[in-house]
């Protein structure tokens, strides 16, 4: 059928019939379709679509970690600093309120109400205008180069057979394909917003062993990747860069849902995707570059310590509340020490839910999953574990963590619309736990969900989705947790 409706898409778009398309309808009649002999435009012919800044089906080949030294080490800083936080303010702008629902102002034109940004005729310009737009952009496709090395990454050292024995067949691969191609297209964007002086694709270090960690890692990456540009697109100075990236946006969000459906989670087990700040999202990325080209722009975002989860709940196990569950999740069942990593899914089979047949305990790919016992609960014991600041990571280890916060006191669970703060207990040098907590969002509507971000803070100050980036110097250390 595509190929049908594509041909009478194109017919009714054209209104030109010089080439009908003919086939047989399933009753034997000849069924005949108005169309036009047509073709892509390539190269210099008019209309042809921009190059892409680097190939979409080939691109860096070698992994692994760092050794070298590094030339130049820290973020990038301006030549001052004004101040150690920035304080609140009265907002003098937020006076409009409407009580009766009728237009309050004169309209610009027919049918368009007065306000609006960029609505006024400015011409729009498609460039970053700050340091802030600029230095966010470059993190962001920072992200859709890794994403693109990535999925084309797990296709070519996993075998056909290792995705079927994960359930999963050539089709599910041509959509990894797809969604690695992409990436292609959204690097070539951000660079073009950028300049010149866009970062270039890097050289990367990934956790997995197994295509259920591959996957694992790709639900994970993708949370921070997404929520990275959620919490910055709507304080960017270029409302036309945001528009564009909101575009791009939505289709890393698809594949974040696609990525858990494919390790036989609920695809989207939330009513709200949650935004964090620059230094969150890179602090959890940057763990992953090994090295980046000479000359690669340098980023101004904080590294902050890992805090790592020893109960990471395993999305791999099986469940069974008589038997074994994610209370007895083992500890560190995580293949590394970056906070990001998969968790092992090399677990004995019998204590796996990959291959098990029954509704509610099989966790093998599926458009949707209904677990029976989630993988994690409000009130689960969560014990942490947390790195002193001062550690090389990165790009070429040429950064550094950092922290300028006291004693951690709290854990702060950031997920859809809230940040909700949970006491920390701490038992010894850089341990401790806390529990699950249980608010809702709106009612019924768990706050705590999929991958959800946590970090270590050293007071419970209030913020809200759209000044989170004011916790920054309270965080102690930062990591993912692994709800559901
Ligand atoms: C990082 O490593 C790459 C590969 O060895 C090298 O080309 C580049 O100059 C290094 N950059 C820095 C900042 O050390
Ligand atoms: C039009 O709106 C832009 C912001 O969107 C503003 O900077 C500019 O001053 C406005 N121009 C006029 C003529 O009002
Ligand atoms: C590095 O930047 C300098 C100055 O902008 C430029 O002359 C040089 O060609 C660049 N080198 C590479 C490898 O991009
Ligand atoms: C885990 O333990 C808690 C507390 O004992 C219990 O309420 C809950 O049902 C258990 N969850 C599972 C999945 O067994
Ligand atoms: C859970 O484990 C118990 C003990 O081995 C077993 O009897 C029961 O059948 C299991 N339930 C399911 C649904 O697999
Ligand atoms: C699930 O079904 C497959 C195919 O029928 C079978 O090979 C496998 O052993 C079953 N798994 C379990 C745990 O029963
Ligand atoms: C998370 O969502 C899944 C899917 O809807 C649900 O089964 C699970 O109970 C939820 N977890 C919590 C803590 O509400
Ligand atoms: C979590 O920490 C508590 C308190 O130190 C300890 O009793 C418990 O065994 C730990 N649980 C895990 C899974 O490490
Ligand atoms: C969660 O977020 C919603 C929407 O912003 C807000 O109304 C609610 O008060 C928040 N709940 C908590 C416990 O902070
Ligand atoms: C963040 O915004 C809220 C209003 O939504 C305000 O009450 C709070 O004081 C702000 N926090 C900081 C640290 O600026």
């Amino acid at each position: 059928m595509a190929p049908a409706i594509e041909l009478l898409l194109l017919a009714l778009v054209s209104q030109a019939l010089a080439a009908p398309a003919s086939w047989s309808s399933s009753l034997g009649a000849v069924v005949t379709i108005p169309a036009i002999e047509t073709h892509v435009p390539r190269g210099t012919e008019p209309g042809a679509a921009p190059t892409l800044v680097n190939s979409a089906t080939t691109g860096i080949t070698t992994h692994g970690p760092y050794s070298g030294t590094p030339t130049t080490t820290g973020a990038e800083q301006a030549t001052a600093t004004l101040a150690t936080e920035i304080l609140p303010k009265p907002n003098p702008t937020a006076t409009y309120y409407n009580t009766n629902g009728k237009l309050t102002q004169p309209q610009p034109m027919p049918y368009m109400p007065a306000g609006g940004v960029g609505t006024n005729g400015t011409l729009p310009v498609y460039m970053v205008q700050s340091d802030f737009d600029y230095e966010s952009i470059a993190l962001g496709l920072h992200q859709e180069y890794i994403e693109l090395d990535l999925f084309h990454y797990g296709l070519e050292i996993f075998s056909e057979q290792d995705f079927l024995d994960a359930g999963l067949t050539v089709e599910d691969r041509n959509l990894i394909q797809y969604m690695a191609i992409q990436e292609a297209g959204h690097a070539t964007l951000l660079t073009n917003m950028l300049g010149e002086t866009a970062p270039k694709q890097c050289t990367y270090d990934y956790p997995f062993t197994t295509v259920r960690e591959f996957l694992d890692f790709n639900v994970k990456l993708t949370r921070w990747g997404e929520s990275g540009n959620w919490g910055f697109i709507s304080h960017l100075d270029s409302k036309e860069v945001a528009t564009l990236l909101v575009q791009a946006e939505a289709i890393e969000a698809r594949q974040q849902a696609i990525f858990r459906q494919l390790l036989g989670l609920h695809p989207m087990p939330i009513w709200f995707a949650p935004g964090i700040p620059q230094s969150w999202h890179w602090t959890l990325l940057s763990q992953y570059i090994s090295s980046c080209p000479k000359n690669n722009t340098r980023l101004v975002w904080q590294n902050f310590p890992n805090l790592n989860v020893v109960n990471q709940p395993n999305v791999n196990r099986y469940v069974n509340t008589s038997l074994i569950n994610a209370n007895t999740t083992e500890k560190w069942e995580i293949v590394g020490d970056r906070t990001g990593d998969p968790s092992d899914s090399r677990i004995p089979e019998d204590e796996s839910c990959v291959h098990q047949n029954t509704t509610g305990y099989n966790c093998g790919p599926a458009i949707s999953r209904d677990r029976y016992n989630p993988v994690s609960f409000p009130g689960r014991q969560v014990n942490l574990t947390w790195d002193e600041p001062g550690k090389a990571v990165g790009p070429n280890n040429s950064y550094v963590t950092s922290t300028t916060a006291g004693e951690p006191a709290f854990v702060a669970w950031v997920s859809q619309l809230n940040l909700t703060y949970t006491e920390l207990t701490v038992t010894g040098s850089n341990c401790g736990f806390t529990y699950q907590p249980a608010t809702e969002v709106f009612e019924t509507d768990p706050a705590v969900n999929g991958t959800v971000f946590i970090a270590l803070t050293d007071s419970d100050i209030y913020v809200t989705p759209f000044n989170l980036t004011m916790i920054n110097p309270h965080v102690r250390a930062l990591g993912l947790y692994q709800s559901g």
